[in-house]
C-alpha cells in the first residue's frame, strides 16, 4: 500500500509493566491475556492487517519476547505479513515506539497502537488515505483527566492537547491509534520525558498541532481500554455482546486455525 510514494509500516507497542493486572501478568504479558477467544494482541493486529499494512513491528518486554515469538513469530508469515520484534527493556514512554523502530520504518510512514486498545471501527480508510502530517482519533469519555484530552474549537478543528489535565478542558481522549509521517521519529528524538519519566505520545500530537498539520477525527464504536481487572472482564463481554470478534480479517481467522491445528499435531504426537 502506498501514501504517495511512501508505506505504510505499522506498529503495535505490547510492552508496558501492566502493574494495574498483577498477579496476573506476573506470569505472562497483558497483551497475551485473553478478550473473549482470542489473545488481546490479536485486536490491534487486525487494525493493522485489515487496513493492508504488511510490515508490522512488535514492541514487547525482554521476559515476554519468547512467548510472542511462539505465536506470531510464523503465523502469518506464509500469508504475506512480515512481523518484526524489538525488545524494550524500560517502559520508556509511548513516544519510545519510533525511537526503537526507527531502522523498521526507514523513510516510511507509521501507524502505531496500544496493544490493548480494542477498536470496533475500522480504520482502513483513514490508514490507506493517508497523506503526510499526524492523524489521530479523539472519543468522548466520562475520565479525560486519565488521558491525552484535545479541545476542539466552534469548527471542529483541534487547538490543544494536553496529557492528563488537572484542569478540565474537554471530555475528548485522544485513543491508541495514531498515524503519523516520517518526521515523527525526529519529533520523538527530540522529545524530553515529562515529570513521570516518560516521553509523553501528546508531545508528538502537539508537534504536529503546532505546524497545524494534526488531524484529529471522532468515532462512534466501541474504544475498549483492557488495562484493569473491570476494564478486561467489560472488553470480554463487549467483544461477545457485539460481536466483534467477527470483525476479524478472514486470513487472521485462517492463520490462528492453521496454528491451532499444529498445536494439536503437536499434542498427538506427545501422547504417542
Ligand atoms: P499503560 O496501560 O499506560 O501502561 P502498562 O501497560 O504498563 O500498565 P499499568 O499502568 O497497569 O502499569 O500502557 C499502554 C500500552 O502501551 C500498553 O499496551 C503497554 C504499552 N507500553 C509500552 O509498551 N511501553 C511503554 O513504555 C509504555 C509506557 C506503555
Amino acid at each position: 500500500m502506498s501514501t504517495g510514494n511512501k508505506k505504510m509500516k505499522g506498529i503495535i507497542l505490547s510492552g508496558g509493566t501492566a502493574t494495574r493486572l498483577f498477579p496476573l501478568t506476573a506470569t505472562t504479558s497483558k497483551q497475551l491475556l485473553p478478550v473473549y477467544n482470542k489473545q488481546m494482541i490479536f485486536y490491534p493486529l487486525n487494525t493493522l492487517i485489515k487496513a493492508g499494512i504488511k510490515d508490522i513491528l512488535i514492541i514487547v518486554t525482554p521476559e515476554h519476547s519468547g512467548q510472542y515469538l511462539n505465536l506470531l513469530g510464523s503465523t502469518f508469515k506464509k500469508h504475506g505479513i512480515n512481523i518484526y520484534f524489538e525488545v524494550q527493556k524500560i517502559p520508556r514512554g509511548l513516544a519510545d515506539a519510533f525511537i526503537l523502530g526507527e531502522g523498521f520504518i526507514g523513510k516510511d510512514c507509521a501507524t502505531m497502537i496500544l496493544g490493548d486498545n480494542i477498536f470496533e471501527d475500522d480504520f482502513s480508510d483513514a490508514i490507506k488515505n493517508f497523506q503526510s502530517g499526524g492523524h489521530v482519533f479523539a472519543k468522548k469519555v466520562s475520565d479525560p483527566e486519565r488521558f491525552g484530552v484535545v479541545k476542539f474549537d466552534e469548527a471542529g478543528r483541534a487547538v490543544q492537547i494536553v496529557e492528563k489535565p488537572q484542569e478540565w478542558i474537554s471530555d475528548y481522549a485522544v485513543t491508541g491509534l495514531y498515524i503519523y509521517d516520517n518526521r515523527v521519529i525526529e519529533a520523538a528524538k527530540g522529545t524530553q520525558p515529562s515529570e513521570r519519566g516518560e516521553i509523553e505520545i501528546t508531545s508528538l500530537h502537539n508537534y504536529y498541532l503546532e505546524k497545524g498539520e494534526l488531524k484529529v477525527s471522532t468515532f462512534n464504536g466501541e474504544w475498549l481500554d483492557a488495562g484493569t481487572f473491570d476494564t478486561l472482564l467489560e472488553a470480554g463481554k463487549i467483544v461477545k455482546e457485539k460481536k466483534i470478534y467477527e470483525n476479524f480479517d478472514p486470513m487472521i481467522d485462517k492463520a490462528i486455525e492453521e496454528f491451532n491445528a499444529d498445536l494439536k499435531a503437536l499434542a498427538k504426537k506427545r501422547l504417542l
